[in-house]
């Protein structure tokens, strides 16, 4: 069974995506109250059924890290899976559920880099993302840095930053930078921008991992209605050597 099989048409809405091909979901915001995803031990449990119902069967999720807003740390992220972890197996979900961060670039996040205070996807991958208004300065010093520590520097949604631009995207690959990828980037759900970046990355081959960013209920439901006709996504999971599958 290939990517994106659609297996099941109910009726003419309801069509089931298979993700199970990309198996790992890495970027979402499901531990409750932490961040602006779930509110709720009720909410997480739904959400997960609905990535799992979608063909993904690991979760790593994400909160933000960002010192104006969310200062979580890697304890408090880890109570947080755990407490979510009992609750999928007293539910008897079956479906494997780790936990790691997605860090705003700001001073907090360097001096956490410092300090090797980082909790990482697979302890490898450093989920990080940068301010959607302005360009951030030290870009490739950061690469550099969160390289040094051990990690592989991975960027949150690169198709999300306006000011990034083909060259740039090659330049910050060079320098060993991995992107993800959002699924609706590709839908148009963040703008007209950030669809044409998508398709953009696409074209040229520079997506590491595809990945929902799940933060609430309506992100499964435009999923579920949009992301099965782009076309640009079935190309992406087709042929683009996608690593989520490594996480297993
Ligand atoms: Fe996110």
């Amino acid at each position: 069974m290939g990517f994106f099989d659609f297996l099941k048409q109910n009726n003419t809405e309801q069509v089931t995506l298979d993700f199970s091909s990309l198996g790992v979901d890495m970027h979402s915001h499901l531990i409750p109250g932490i961040d602006d995803g779930s509110k709720t031990l009720e909410e997480s449990i739904v959400l997960i059924t609905e990535l799992n119902k979608l063909g993904f069967n690991k979760i790593i999720t994400t909160p933000h890290i960002m010192s104006d807003y969310y200062r979580n740390t890697p304890d408090i992220i880890l109570r947080g899976r755990d407490t979510i972890r009992e609750e999928l197996h007293k539910q008897n979900i079956n479906i494997e559920f780790d936990a790691a961060a997605e860090y705003y670039y700001d001073e907090y996040f360097l001096d956490l880099l410092k300090e090797k205070k980082i909790i990482a996807i697979n302890n490898e991958y450093l989920l990080f993302e940068l301010s959607y208004l302005t360009k951030p300065t030290g870009i490739k010093e950061l690469i550099f840095e969160i390289q040094l520590k051990g990690y592989k520097p991975l960027l949150a949604h690169p198709e999300r930053y306006p000011f990034l631009r083909l060259d740039e995207y090659q330049e910050l690959k060079e320098a060993g930078c991995l992107f993800q990828m959002n699924i609706l980037s590709a839908t148009g759900h963040y703008g007209s921008h950030a669809k044409i970046n998508a398709e953009l990355l696409i074209e040229n081959q520079l997506v590491d991992f595809l990945a929902t960013d799940l933060h609430h209920f309506q992100h499964i439901r435009l999923i579920r209605k949009n992301a099965m006709h782009t076309e640009k996504l079935l190309q992406l999971v087709t042929f683009n050597d996608l690593k989520n599958k490594s996480l297993l």
